[in-house]
């Protein structure tokens, strides 16, 4: 029994949880994605449901009353009219009544003998007030009448039958109807449009320091000169901007520290390898030292190679606008010079993108040239779209183990040794082909060849 209403509970709350979930997903879907949408909704839906009410309130409640009783009111003055006229029918009493209605009610009374009443003019469809005023004053007039309340814009006339006669009265519209309400609308929506361009300026102010934040994180992450950044805007948003350019230093410090540190062991290094291949020459030529020294050459070549790498990374070159298409030409053109067979092409014709040239060059001669060793045929592909430049350089040669792929990023990783010794170069060509590419906030990636040996790609954001 309790386990039969449990089993219940628990199905209930997993459909209600589904339900929740479903309604989240459509919400997000429909609500905008900017921030400067969604502040501007969170401004303007309460303004416009606190409106709406007050209106509603306004025009139901106290409008209707207000009309209700003015209606009142002027139908009670014309009942007063009708009876009197009706108990004093000489001339000169009704003289006398169009005086008095004149004067004391606003009215003006006019005895149109022999009279009958036109027939019933059309109603006005959406006015409220006409109605009430018809069903006011037959709630009191005993006899016949006849109302017009939209012929004249300024004035309600009533004829009210008599046996011989009909009595004309023209009341002013505003004395029966709270007429001026539009007034009150036209305030309402006048102030709601005021506020919206305040809060459509302010909340500007407010997201435009967010924008450039991400504009400098992305420009940042594509190592592009963040420049002219400076944090503004709320606090919060100005703890987060001081937050990034101190994460941007921190980064610059470490990556500045890495090469250096690199390029000081490196020459040292190289210092006490050279005073090892003066000692080594001292002793004289036996196998042992043959064997010595070839290690030392070794050990000095990869030295050099690291020396080199390092200098490229610190050279800090700037980024710029540069042609694509020439520099995959160029590539092509170098690699030919060298005996390659290769070709190349580039897909679209917009060629300009925002790089380090010197660093990109590097980068694909590094994969060409890594092709070039290893394989006859090498094609080079340039494509673009909004958001990236892919450069995949094919070859048909034995290609890279998938399992091995991540390895060969890794500095003076060779997998030639067991391939071919001699040609071996230093095993950092790879490497430096990945750092040019994440310097730009890109990637450089391995895969299968549809030549059937290595493809690698480069990928950058533009
Ligand atoms: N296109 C390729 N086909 C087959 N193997 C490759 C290819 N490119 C690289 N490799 C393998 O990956 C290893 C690492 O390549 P990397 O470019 O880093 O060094 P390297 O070419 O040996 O030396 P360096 O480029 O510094 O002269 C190479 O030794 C090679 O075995
Ligand atoms: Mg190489």
């Amino acid at each position: 029994m309790m386990g039969a209403a449990r089993e219940r509970l628990r199905l209930t709350q997993a459909r209600m949880r589904e339900n929740n979930a479903r309604f989240g997903a459509w919400f997000n879907r429909v609500m905008p994605k900017g921030l400067y949408a969604r502040s501007l909704i969170i401004i303007v839906t309460p303004m416009v449901i606190l409106q709406s009410v007050l209106a509603f309130v306004f025009m139901e409640r106290h409008y209707n009353a207000v009309t209700r009783r003015l209606s009142a009111a002027v139908s009670q003055d014309i009942t007063a009219l009708t009876d009197l006229s009706a108990g004093f029918p000489t001339q000169a009493d009704r003289d006398r009544i169009k005086q008095i209605a004149q004067s004391a009610m606003g009215l003006t009374v006019d005895f149109l003998p022999g009279e009958r009443l036109p027939p019933p003019g059309p109603k006005p469809f959406f006015s409220i007030l006409d109605s009430h005023f018809t069903s006011e004053l037959g709630k009191r007039l005993k006899r016949p009448f006849w109302t017009d309340t939209v012929g004249n814009s300024n004035l309600i006339e009533v004829r009210v039958q008599f046996d011989d006669m009909v009595m004309r009265i023209f009341a002013r519209r505003s004395q029966a109807y709270l007429s001026n309400s539009h007034i009150f609308l036209v305030w309402m929506v006048g102030t709601a449009v005021l506020l919206l361009a305040v809060a459509i300026l302010f909340l500007r102010n407010q997201i435009k320091p967010i924008e450039a934040l991400a504009d400098a994180a992305i420009a940042f992450g594509k190592g592009r000169d963040v420049t002219g950044f400076r944090p503004r805007g709320a606090r919060e948003v100005r703890g987060a901007a001081l937050a990034f350019l101190e994460m941007k230093r921190r980064i610059e410090r470490q990556i500045e520290q890495r090469t250096t540190m690199l390029a000081g062991v490196s020459h040292d290094m190289r210092t006490i390898l050279t005073r090892f291949k003066l000692e080594l020459a001292l002793i004289g030529d036996t196998e042992e030292t043959e064997a010595l020294r070839n290690d030392v050459d070794e050990l000095q070549r990869m030295l050099e190679a690291y020396l080199a790498f390092a200098r490229d990374d610190t050279t800090g070159e700037a980024p710029i606008m540069a042609d694509i298409a020439r520099i995959i030409d160029d590539t092509r053109h170098n690699a030919e010079r060298q005996g390659a067979d290769v070709t190349a092409r580039f897909v679209g014709d917009d060629t300009l993108v925002m790089i380090r040239p010197d660093a990109f060059r590097r980068c694909l001669a590094n994969l060409v040239g890594n092709a070039r060793r290893h394989a006859k045929r090498i094609e080079i592909t340039g494509t673009r779209d909004e958001r990236w430049l892919t450069v995949t350089v094919d070859d048909d040669g034995p290609g890279i183990p998938p399992a091995r792929r991540d390895d060969v990023f890794r500095p003076f990783v060779r997998l030639d040794d067991a391939r071919n010794q001699d040609a071996g170069g230093s095993g950092l060509g790879l490497t430096i082909a990945r750092d040019a590419a994440r310097a730009h906030g890109g990637d450089v990636m391995l895969g299968d060849s549809p030549l059937g040996g290595l493809r690698a790609t480069v990928r950058i954001p533009v």
